[in-house]
């Protein structure tokens, strides 16, 4: 929707002015430059959608400028001007990648036809390849914001327009979930916009103010309108049809990305359901044996004993924390697939934060990590249980300790939220995590550390849920993480049928 831009250079000034008038006239921004000299310096400073450079020129002629822009921006298509007569130079420029060639004197429509089809080239080359970034995204199993993101990213950069934001249908209200940009008008009359095309059904641009134009493409999953995408902008030039189409197709993307988050979910809960019957299956038939092993090696470590075999009493110790180990994961697992109820009690929560940093203190100075731990002091007693927020956060802890290397830095926050809530805030200077390791932190099992099983994240979820709160991860590969516990006052939700 903004004028696509394009370069225009001549060395003679006559030509240029005339040229860059007529380009003028089809609705094109454009830069003029006499000096050819000057191009390697305008073509790192701006991006443009199309080139024209005459093929005689000193001290660079076409074709060298030609080199240069492919160059830097390989996908910039370029026109060559020849004069009469020196077809020659223009089929060189062709053999090295210019889009087409243009003779002079020009024909208006041979000027016209061939810039636009150039432009449109560019579009569609541009276009081909956000959807293939975006296709990249779904096909990675990104979560559904993850994918929502790179949908709001590609729709600001294929349209040019100032701001893209997806909302979804919520409880009856719009829901803003992601956005890219800049708005240029104000929530109401974006959300009025939205709301107008849902009703609508199909993609249609709204005039807010005379300058301000706002595009939206409703989302349908499964034939029912769960959303919209839109666009915002501040040209006065009305959008095509074509620009609509683009629209609708990037709506599709983020309803395609919504569908499969439903349907993770389902088999997730699921499959969770599933495998809470077998973890407690198996837990109950390890629990025995385990119970026995504990035994034996308890009375082989006072056998030793008597022999004054120290060695040996050692092994034996060794032998009964493997099975505590053991018997804690179980635990684990059955707690998982059974969660017992919550035995909510008046609880501070910042004297859990206390304790669990107490917990975590042994491997905060091994690793010699630097904590900074700023309580609210204000929060008074929330409705929790606290043995399950307890495990929760001992859970976030540990990872944000295990993501680090000596010097890192944790961050420990708790916060009031508007609701009488609290938000505990735990950040990390570690390793980050890459886009399919976010996408898959809460799958049971899922670790990418050695000794690690899979279990801490689909704990806490499971907790800080159960609770009617939710957990938010920030993260950057390589830099650090941050995972809040966002909970509620006293609202507990209740388990899913399935789960329970
Ligand atoms: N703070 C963090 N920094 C970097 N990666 C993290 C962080 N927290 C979680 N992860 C990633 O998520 C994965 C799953 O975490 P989770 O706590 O569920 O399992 P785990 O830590 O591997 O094993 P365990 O069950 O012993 O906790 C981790 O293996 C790690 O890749
Ligand atoms: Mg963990």
């Amino acid at each position: 929707m903004t004028p696509a831009r394009v370069l225009v250079v001549d060395d003679d000034p006559h030509i240029l002015e005339v040229l860059a008038m007529r380009l003028e006239s089809l609705g094109l921004d454009v830069s003029a430059a006499a000096s050819p000299g000057d191009v390697p310096g305008i073509l790192a400073d701006r991006s443009f959608d199309l080139a024209l450079f005459d093929l005689r020129m000193a001290p660079l002629d076409g074709l060298a400028l030609l080199d240069i822009a492919r160059k830097q921006h390989p996908h910039l298509p370029v026109l060559i001007m020849t004069a009469h007569g020196s077809i020659d130079g223009a089929v060189e420029a062709i053999r090295r990648g210019a889009f087409d060639y243009l003779t002079k004197p020009f024909v208006p429509e041979e000027l016209r036809g061939k810039v636009t089809r150039a432009l449109a080239e560019r579009r569609w080359a541009r276009d081909r390849a956000l959807l293939a970034k975006l296709g990249t995204s779904l096909a990675s199993g990104d979560s559904v914001d993850g994918v929502l993101g790179v949908v709001v990213q590609t729709t600001l950069d294929a349209t040019a327009t100032q701001r893209a934001a997806v909302f979804l249908r919520e409880r009856g209200e719009l829901v803003l979930r992601a956005a890219a940009g800049t708005p240029v008008v104000s929530d109401a009359e974006l959300i009025a916009a939205a709301e107008a095309a849902m009703n609508g059904g199909d993609p249609t641009s709204v005039t807010v103010e005379p300058d301000r134009i706002v595009l939206a493409a409703p989302l349908r999953v499964e034939g029912r309108i769960r959303g919209v995408l839109t666009a915002e902008t501040t040209q006065t030039v009305v959008p095509t049809s074509d620009d609509l189409s683009l629209l609708a197709l990037f709506a599709s993307h983020a309803a395609i990305a919504f569908r499969s988050s439903h349907d993770l979910e389902g088999a997730r809960s699921g499959a969770l359901a599933a495998l809470g019957r077998v973890a407690a299956q198996v837990a109950h038939e390890i629990n025995n044996p385990l119970g026995g092993l504990k035994i034996y090696a308890m009375l082989v470590g006072k056998r030793l004993a008597t022999h004054g075999d120290r060695h040996g009493v050692d092994l034996a110790g060794k032998i009964g924390q493997a099975v505590d180990r053991l018997a804690a994961l179980v635990s684990d697992i059955t707690a998982y697939g059974r969660p017992a109820e919550l035995r909510l009690e008046p609880t501070d929560p910042e004297e859990i934060v206390q304790e669990c940093l107490a917990l975590v203190q042994d491997k905060i100075e091994e690793r010699r990590i630097d904590v900074a731990c700023e309580l609210d002091g204000s929060l008074g007693l929330l409705m929790l249980d606290a043995r399950e927020i307890h495990k929760a956060l001992m859970n976030v802890l540990v990872n944000a300790v295990e993501a680090m290397d000596a010097g890192g830095q944790l961050g420990v926050r708790t916060a009031r939220e508007p609701d009488g809530g609290v938000r505990i805030k735990v950040s990390d200077t570690g390793c980050g995590m890459d886009t399919p390791t976010l996408g898959r932190t809460y799958d049971l099992f899922f670790t990418t550390k050695t000794g690690g099983t899979g279990l801490g994240m689909a704990i806490v979820r499971s907790a800080v849920e159960r609770h009617g709160g939710r957990v938010e991860i920030a993260t950057e590969h390589g830099r650090g993480t941050t995972v809040e516990l966002v909970i509620p006052p006293s609202s507990v939700t209740p388990l899913p049928a399935e789960a329970s």
